[in-house]
């Protein structure tokens, strides 16, 4: 049996990226994923997976969308193992500079969709004795990059909530942790200059950026039973990056 057999598991940006590869990995160790992303690219998922994976069209933004992700769980499968709360973007701008609407665009998914996924989550799995919520922030919760103060301010929530969430719900069986990915290749990194690229290679103890794949192995050990006394727990994945001082 593997460590994922029998679980049910709701992903968000599972059209690409982390989210994509986890829904992957999930499925090919034994979960049933309801895949949620806005872009409608995790339909394909279905293709591959067949019935272990079921896509839904969810804008995070709109907790009702969240809610009805969660209720469709519970009402196809009987309940919801683990919620992961993937989905987010990052928008660059100087504080002087900064564009309010970019902002809450960006932090509408990015801090208050977790909420909304993390909220909803705990409704569904009290009731089942509990379960699994993992959240995904970034290095930029621990310390600040120029430019990217806003997102830094959108991840430390997440930081904040997800924490929160552990110590509140202990009790009825949830556990809650972050995920905090460095530079890992997919779309998003696409869009990186090339100098900014160079520099930030050089900031990475083991000098290359992370897989997808990586990031999926871990949230695969999280969710799984081998990580039962883990809560409350921030994890960097970022090849020592945030481990140095200089
Ligand atoms: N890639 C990195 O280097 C990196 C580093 C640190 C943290 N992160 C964080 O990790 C998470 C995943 O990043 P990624 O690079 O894999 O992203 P990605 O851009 O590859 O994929 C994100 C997915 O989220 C979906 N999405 C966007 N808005 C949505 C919404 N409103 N509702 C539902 N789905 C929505 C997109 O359609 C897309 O499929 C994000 O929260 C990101 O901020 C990424």
């Amino acid at each position: 049996m593997d460590e994922l057999t029998g679980k049910i598991v709701a992903v968000t940006g599972a059209g690409a990226g982390m989210g994509r590869a986890t829904a992957q990995l999930f499925c090919s160790r034994g979960a049933t994923v309801i895949a949620a992303d806005i872009s409608g690219a995790q339909n394909e998922l279905s293709k591959e997976f067949g019935a272990s994976v079921l896509p839904i069209d969810c804008d995070v933004r709109d907790e009702a969308q969240v809610e009805a992700l969660i209720a469709t769980a519970v009402s196809r499968f009987g309940r919801l193992d683990a919620m992961l709360n993937v989905a987010g973007f990052g928008v660059p701008a100087m504080l002087a500079d900064a564009d309010m609407a970019e902002y809450e665009r960006m932090l509408d998914v990015d801090l208050r969709g977790v909420i909304h996924g993390t909220k909803h989550a705990i409704r569904a799995m009290i009731p089942n004795g509990g379960g699994v919520i993992l959240n995904w922030a970034s290095v930029a919760a621990f310390g600040a990059t120029r430019n990217w103060g806003l997102y830094s301010a959108g991840k430390a929530g997440v930081v904040a909530i997800t924490k929160t969430a552990a110590i509140e719900y202990a009790s009825v069986g949830i556990r809650a942790n972050v995920i905090a990915p460095g530079t890992i290749v997919t779309q998003a990194f696409a869009q990186i200059p090339r100098d900014l690229e160079t520099q930030l290679m050089a900031s990475i103890p083991m000098g290359r950026f992370g897989r997808t794949q990586e990031v999926a192995e871990l949230a695969a050990f999280l969710v799984s039973d081998r990580a039962t006394f883990l809560s409350g727990a921030v994890i960097p994945i970022d090849g020592a990056q945030t481990a140095q001082l200089a």
